[in-house]
């Protein structure tokens, strides 16, 4: 794997410091796939503090012409909703102040100069489907809980064009199974990362 240095050391430079989940190496890994086939529209489903965002615009900046739309509602009540643990429904609420992580990811998208490749959406996945017609790299990382994520696959994954990659977030949760399920009815298992605490997959649609 190898992405232009600058981007690299830039990931691992700014990613660590901003909240959130998505790993370096998961970061680099997504630029890399986005450079690979050329992405002109990458969807990031679930922004947070924008570890995710952020390091597919650098690969969108790469490329120029391409454009990523990052949507996330930054919403207590519907991150609490759609979220299928007792524990994860209490950290939502005590521990998320999402007021405060939608400011930071928008400080940091604008501090990366990037708002020419990232556009975001600050909204529900289930609303903003019906604005894409074909995607080319999706990213799910918003809600966990299994109907949300079977919801985001059955109205996202129709969008990703034959070719096109799909990356699948904390696929060892008992509330992806089903999830995950779906998409490998449709796509290929390209690689499987296993990072601290989680498990992520990236997948080609057939
Ligand atoms: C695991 S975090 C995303 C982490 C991020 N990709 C990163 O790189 O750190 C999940 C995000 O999904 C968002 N979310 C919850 N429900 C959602 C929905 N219905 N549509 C889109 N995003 C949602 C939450 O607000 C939260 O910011």
């Amino acid at each position: 794997m190898s992405i232009p240095k600058h981007i690299e050391d830039a990931i691992n430079h700014y990613i660590p410091h901003q909240d959130g989940w998505t790993t370096p190496e998961r970061c680099i890994e997504m630029v890399d796939r986005i450079l690979e086939i050329k992405a002109q529209v990458s969807v990031d489903i679930g922004v947070f503090a924008g570890r995710s965002t952020i390091a597919m615009g650098f690969a969108a900046r790469e490329l120029g012409n391409a454009i990523v739309y990052g949507i996330d509602p930054w919403h207590v009540g519907i991150a609490q909703e759609s979220d299928d643990n007792p524990e994860g429904v209490d950290w939502w609420k005590d521990k998320a102040d999402l007021e405060r992580i939608h400011s930071q990811a928008m400080r940091d998208i604008w501090a990366h100069n990037l708002e020419q490749w990232v556009v975001i959406i600050r909204s529900r996945s289930e609303y903003c489907d019906k604005l894409f017609t074909e995607i080319d790299v999706l990213n799910i990382d918003g809600a966990h809980g299994k109907v949300a994520s079977c919801r985001d696959v059955m109205t996202y994954l129709p969008k990703v064009r034959s070719g096109g990659v799909l990356f699948m977030d904390d696929t060892a949760w008992p509330s992806t199974q089903e999830a995950v399920k779906l998409i490998e009815q449709q796509c290929d298992l390209v690689r499987t990362m296993n990072e601290p605490n989680t498990e992520s997959r990236t997948y080609r649609k057939r």
